[in-house]
């Protein structure tokens, strides 16, 4: 409960463009900690760094709710770039992509725009042996986007093309279940955005009993899991129902944000896990970053100190 207002608090108070102003114009130093930079460059930089730590990694172009149909081709158009410059430095591309940034909703012909731009994207990224996986966003996407997840799968091939699903939601076990057939590379997360209490459990300790339960299936379906969550009770039970289940370490990964917990990611890199942070870069940073301190007040007092110092 405490968790829910804390996050409808920041998310509230982030919105009103005064306070957005003002982080944005001293805000970049701070938001360096989560964020890797603003050009495709300094993004792969970070992947070469962490890749010392045996890191992998998963680029993501910050942009969100991005306006006009010509926006949303010129955002996915930049992502291509990445992935060329990406593949042209000698990594297999392992990017995320938010279908609203691209346009889904929007018709352009007689298709979404978002599906169009996702194709032109994941084709880039499977000429380079690459992966991309579809963000999942606020409530009212879930369906379009799961639709899409079931039509690229099929264009392109499950090794190519991922998803999400957010524990925090009721509906997501039943369609969790409901792509077995695909055995679809899915990413469990808690959830970030701001949900009502007829979609999504209030309660932290149903969103975190859910989650398990969501790994688990996941796993014992036989499928490939990113276990994307910074919560160390929550791997450690995940790591002792591999050992238990007799599922391998390839089948499956730990996933943690860009700047959070390195001593974590180092520590199961180091054990012998796959783990892969998430890059995120780009002009756009400021909904990003308002997410990461909505998580966490020790996140919020960072930032006061940060605009403290000046
Ligand atoms: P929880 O919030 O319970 O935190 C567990 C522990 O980690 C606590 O000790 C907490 O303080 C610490 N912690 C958590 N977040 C922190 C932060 N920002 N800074 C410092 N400490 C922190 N969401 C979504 O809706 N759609 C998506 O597509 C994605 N994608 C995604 C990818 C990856 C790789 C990750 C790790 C997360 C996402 N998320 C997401 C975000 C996710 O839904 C969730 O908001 C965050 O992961 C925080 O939840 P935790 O699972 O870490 O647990």
């Amino acid at each position: 409960m405490i968790d829910q207002l804390y996050r409808k608090a920041v998310l509230t108070v982030a919105g009103q463009k005064t306070i957005e102003n003002a982080v944005r114009a001293r805000g970049w130093g701070m938001a360096q900690r989560f964020v890797a930079g603003e050009t495709p460059q300094t993004a792969i930089q970070a992947v070469h760094d962490l890749k010392k730590d045996g890191i992998m990694a998963n680029l993501d172009l910050l942009g969100e709710f991005i306006e006009s149909p010509a926006q949303c081709t010129q955002f996915a158009d930049n992502v291509i770039t990445m992935l060329d410059a990406a593949h042209a430095d000698g990594i297999t591309p392992y990017v995320s992509i938010k279908l609203s940034s691209v346009g889904q909703g929007k018709t352009e012909g007689s298709e979404d725009l978002g599906l169009t731009n996702a194709r032109r994207i994941i084709r880039r990224a499977k000429e380079y042996g690459g992966f991309v996986c579809l963000d999942m966003e606020d409530h009212p996407r879930v369906d379009q986007t799961l639709t899409q997840f079931r039509t690229l799968v099929g264009e392109f091939g499950g090794q190519h093309v991922g998803t999400v699903l957010q524990s925090y939601l009721y509906r997501t076990e039943k369609d969790r279940a409901s792509l077995d057939d695909l055995n679809p590379n899915l990413r469990i997360v808690k959830g970030a955005y701001l949900e009502p209490e007829t979609v999504a459990y209030p309660q932290k300790a149903d969103v975190d009993a859910a989650y398990r339960r969501l790994v688990y299936a996941h796993m014992s379906a036989g499928n490939y899991v990113n276990v994307a969550t910074h919560d160390e009770s929550i791997i450690h039970d995940v790591q002792m129902y591999a050992l238990a289940h007799g599922v391998s370490k390839d089948a499956f990964e730990f996933q943690m944000l860009y700047g959070i917990r390195r001593d974590l990611q180092r520590n199961l890199a180091a054990a012998g896990y796959r783990v892969r942070a998430y890059i995120p870069y780009g002009r756009d940073w400021y909904p990003y970053f308002s997410r990461r301190i909505a998580e966490t007040p020790r996140n919020a007092m960072f930032v006061i100190r940060g605009m403290l110092k000046g």
